[in-house]
C-alpha cells in the first residue's frame, strides 16, 4: 500500500517518497485509488451512470444511453458482454475504406466511420415519418464485432510514459529474435490539437488519453456532442443544439467527469483464493516459461508524479505516479492471426477539426500496416469476461489460447505441446486474474 502525504505541509518528505515505487491499489469496491476523495469519485461515477434522454441530446444515432450500459460487470467502470459492429470494404488499391451508409431512404450518407450504430432516436413523436436506422450495405464485406473493454485501472495505464512502451516494443523484438514485435502507434491527443501520444486504449490503440476517449465515446456511443467532438454524425431528427455536453457550475463538462472517474479507479483485483492456490502458481510460472508474458507483460511502472502527459494537458498526480501495475498486457499492437481487417477510422475517433489539422500527419502514419493487428488484451479481470477476444467469439480460455497464430504461433505451439495438467494450470492461472 502507498503512503499518502499532504504535499503542501510536508513537501520535504515527498522528495524522499517520490522515487518509492508502490503497487496500484486493486478492488471492485468503486472506491477511489486516492487521486480524488471518495465523495468526488462517487459524484463522477453518478455522471458515468447517468441515462441520457432525447432532451440531453441523445443520438440521433447511438448504441446505448449510458456509459454504464457497456461498462458495468461487476461494477461501474468494468467491462461487459455488449459488442459493437464495425464494417468496411477494400478499395481498388487494396486499402481499407470506411463504409458509406445511406440513411433516411438515401437522403443522407454516413461516411468516415467504421462504427455502425445499432440504435436511432427516430421515428419518434417529433419525427413520426423519419427513419434513420443504419444498416450494413451489401458492399461492406469486411465486418467484425468488438466487445466492450474494462476501464478499471486505466488511469495507471494512461500514466505509463510513451518511452516505456517504445522500449518495451524494442526489447520484445530483440529478445524474441524479431518473431514478436509489438507495434507502437502514435495517435492524436484530441484535447491538445497537433500533439501526439503512444496509443494504448481501445482494441486498435486508437487513443492515448482517457479524455480523448471519453469525448469519442460520448459522441459515437451515445450521440452526445461535446467540446472535443462537436459535430453530430447526422442532423436528421436532431432537436438539441451543439455541443450537448456543456460545462457545469464546477467548470467541468461530463467528459471531464468521465475521464476523472476512470483515472481514479482502482485496478481489477485478483481472485485471492485461486491466486494463492498451487495450480495457479504453477500456471503463472508456465505462462512465464513458454512466453505468454512476452505480450501479456506482468508488470509495468507509471511515470513519476509531476510528469506532463497528453500533450502537456495533464500532469500525473501523486496517486498515479511511480506505481507498478500488473495488467498482463503490453498495450502494443500485434498480429496474432485474429485481425479483423478494419483500420482506425481517424475522422471518427479524432473528430473533423483534428482530422483536418493533422490529415498530413495521419496520412503518413503507418495505420495500414496495423490493419490486421489487435492490441494485446490486458488479462487483468479476464476471469469476469465470459466472451473472449476482440469479437467475443472465443467462449473458453482454451479456445482463446489456441486461436493465437501469427506472431504468437511458436508460443501457441509450446502451449499445445504441454501435458494436459500443465495446460490446465495455465487456465487455472487465467481464472485467478
Ligand atoms: C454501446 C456500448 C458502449 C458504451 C455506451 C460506452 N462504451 Fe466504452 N467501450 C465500448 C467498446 C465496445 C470498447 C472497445 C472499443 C474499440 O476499441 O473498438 C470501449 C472502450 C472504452 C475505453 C477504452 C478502454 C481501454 O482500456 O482500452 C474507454 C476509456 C471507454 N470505452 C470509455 C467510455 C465512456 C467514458 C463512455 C460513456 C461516455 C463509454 N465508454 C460508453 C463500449 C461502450
Ligand atoms: C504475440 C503476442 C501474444 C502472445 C505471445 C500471447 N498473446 Fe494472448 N493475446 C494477444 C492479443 C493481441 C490478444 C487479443 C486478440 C484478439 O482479440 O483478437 C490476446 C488475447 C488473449 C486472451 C483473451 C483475453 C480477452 O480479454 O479476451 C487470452 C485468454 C490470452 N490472450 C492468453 C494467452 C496465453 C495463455 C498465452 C500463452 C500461451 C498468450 N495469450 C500469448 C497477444 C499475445
Amino acid at each position: 500500500m502507498r503512503l499518502f502525504i499532504a504535499a503542501a505541509t510536508v513537501s520535504f518528505v515527498l522528495v524522499s517518497v517520490a522515487t518509492q515505487i508502490a503497487d496500484a491499489p486493486t478492488g471492485f469496491d468503486n472506491k477511489t485509488n486516492g487521486m480524488v476523495d471518495d465523495a468526488t469519485h462517487q459524484a463522477d461515477q453518478t455522471k458515468f451512470e447517468e441515462v441520457e434522454q432525447l432532451s440531453d441530446g441523445l443520438g440521433p444515432l447511438y448504441n446505448a444511453q449510458s456509459c454504464r450500459e457497456c461498462h458495468q460487470n461487476p461494477v461501474s467502470g468494468a467491462a461487459s458482454q455488449v459488442s459493437e459492429l464495425r464494417v468496411g470494404h477494400q478499395g481498388p488499391d487494396g486499402r481499407f475504406r470506411t463504409p458509406d451508409i445511406p440513411i433516411a431512404h438515401g437522403a443522407e450518407v454516413i461516411s468516415g466511420r467504421s462504427l455502425v450504430n445499432d440504435r436511432a432516436i427516430c421515428p419518434n413523436a417529433a419525427f413520426p415519418d423519419k427513419e434513420i436506422q443504419e444498416r450494413v450495405p451489401e458492399t461492406e464485406t469486411i465486418r467484425t464485432f468488438r466487445v466492450s473493454l474494462n476501464l478499471l485501472g486505466d488511469g495507471f495505464v494512461e500514466a505509463i510514459a510513451d518511452q516505456t512502451l517504445i522500449e518495451l516494443s524494442k526489447e520484445q523484438c530483440k529478445s524474441s529474435h524479431r518473431k514478436i514485435c509489438g507495434q507502437v502507434l502514435y495517435v492524436p491527443i484530441v484535447e491538445a490539437p497537433g500533439q501526439m501520444g503512444v496509443g494504448r486504449f481501445g482494441w486498435k490503440d486508437q487513443h492515448a488519453s482517457l479524455l480523448s476517449f471519453s469525448g469519442d465515446a460520448y459522441l459515437n456511443e451515445m450521440g452526445i456532442t461535446n467540446r472535443l467532438q462537436p459535430d453530430e454524425v447526422t442532423n436528421l431528427c436532431n432537436a438539441v443544439s451543439e455541443p450537448n455536453d456543456t460545462t457545469g457550475a464546477d467548470g467541468l463538462a461530463d467528459i471531464d467527469h468521465f475521464a476523472r472517474f476512470i483515472r481514479a479507479t482502482k485496478a481489477p483485483a485478483r481472485d485471492a483464493q485461486l491466486a494463492n492456490g498451487a495450480a495457479a502458481k504453477k500456471g503463472l510460472s508456465l505462462f512465464d516459461k513458454i512466453g505468454c508474458v512476452t505480450c501479456h507483460v506482468a508488470t509495468l511502472t507509471t511515470a513519476p508524479a509531476g510528469t506532463k502527459i497528453n500533450g502537456g494537458t495533464f500532469t500525473i498526480p501523486p496517486a498515479l505516479g511511480s506505481i507498478t501495475l500488473h495488467p498482463y498486457g503490453d498495450f502494443l499492437m500485434h498480429d496474432v492471426g485474429t485481425g479483423d481487417g478494419i483500420l482506425q477510422a481517424t475522422r471518427e475517433h479524432y473528430g473533423h477539426k483534428v482530422f483536418q489539422l493533422m490529415s498530413d500527419y495521419l496520412s503518413k502514419q503507418d495505420f495500414e500496416s496495423s490493419r490486421n493487428k489487435i492490441r494485446t488484451a490486458p488479462l487483468w479481470g479476464v476471469r469476469l469476461r465470459p466472451r473472449l477476444m476482440h469479437d467475443g467469439a472465443s467462449l473458453t480460455f482454451l479456445e482463446a489460447i489456441t486461436r493465437h497464430r501469427g506472431e504468437a504461433s511458436h508460443i501457441t505451439q509450446q502451449f499445445e505441446k504441454l501435458k494436459r495438467a500443465d495446460q490446465e494450470a495455465i487456465i487455472e492461472f487465467l481464472k485467478s486474474l
